[in-house]
């Protein structure tokens, strides 16, 4: 199955202790590394994580540091490990507003994952979902493409289909989160700050979603 994190809560959970937000962003890529292990075991093949929105740019400059130079440090020392693991690493979102450093340092680990076939890890840094919806349109006109769903589908590179979006850190809305692709997932919303979240409260949510019934507009299979 495909499953989608909105990794919320950092800010707060850090706030709640009396450190600096930093620490959150921090401890929250500790459970970055946590879920990315444990969902394998999960039934959990696809896997996409959102770290920075289009909109997160309005935070204030040190904070944006902070993030980027975790950003930065993550993919430099865990890219082995995900290799290692059968994790193929992929990066969504603009390119064009992030340091050639950085750049530089995704290109490298998409390259090193790329044979990776037991976990298809998305990371979503300056994201938005309205903008790719938009670009995959772009794309499609250029081409003299017929815009249709199938298109699309195929522009946003969405495949597999997404089954599951969780949010963390209490919000109950996609922040422009793959908008298209969460057609009909099943939403998962927890009021856990992402920084506590561990591998039993994944196992839950894919529990959760396991409970549901999906219908897709048709009745229900009796
Ligand atoms: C999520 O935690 C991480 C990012 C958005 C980069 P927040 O930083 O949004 O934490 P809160 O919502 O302020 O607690
Ligand atoms: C959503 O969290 C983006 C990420 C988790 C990366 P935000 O904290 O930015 O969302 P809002 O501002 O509460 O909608
Ligand atoms: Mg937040």
């Amino acid at each position: 199955m495909h499953v989608a994190i909105i990794m919320d809560g950092n800010g707060r959970w850090a706030t709640a202790r009396a450190l600096p937000r930093a620490a959150g962003h921090r401890a929250g890529a500790d459970a970055v590394r946590r879920v990315v292990r444990a969902a394998p075991s999960l039934g959990v093949r696809a896997l996409t994580l959102y770290a920075f929105s289009a909109e997160n740019w309005k935070r204030p400059p040190l904070e944006v540091e902070v993030l980027m130079r975790l950003f930065r440090r993550h993919l430099l020392t865990e890219t082995r490990r995900l290799a290692e693991h059968g994790a193929r690493l992929t990066i969504l979102g603009r390119r064009d507003r992030l340091s050639n450093g950085m750049r530089e340092l995704i290109a490298r680990a998409e390259a090193e994952t790329a044979n990776g076939t037991v976990l298809d890890l998305r990371i979503a840094i300056d994201y938005s979902a309205r903008d790719e919806i938009a670009r995959a349109a772009r794309a499609l006109v250029e081409r003299g493409a017929p815009i249709t769903r199938e298109a699309i589908d195929a522009a946003l590179g969405t495949a597999p289909s997404l089954d599951l979006v969780i949010r963390t850190g209490r919000e109950r809305r996609l922040s422009d989160f793959l908008l298209w692709e969460s057609a009909y997932a099943e939403l998962h919303f927890t009021d856990v700050m992402w920084p506590d979240f561990t591998a039993a409260h994944l196992e839950r949510a894919v529990a959760d979603f396991h409970s549901r019934t999906r219908r897709f507009g048709a009745l229900a299979a009796s």
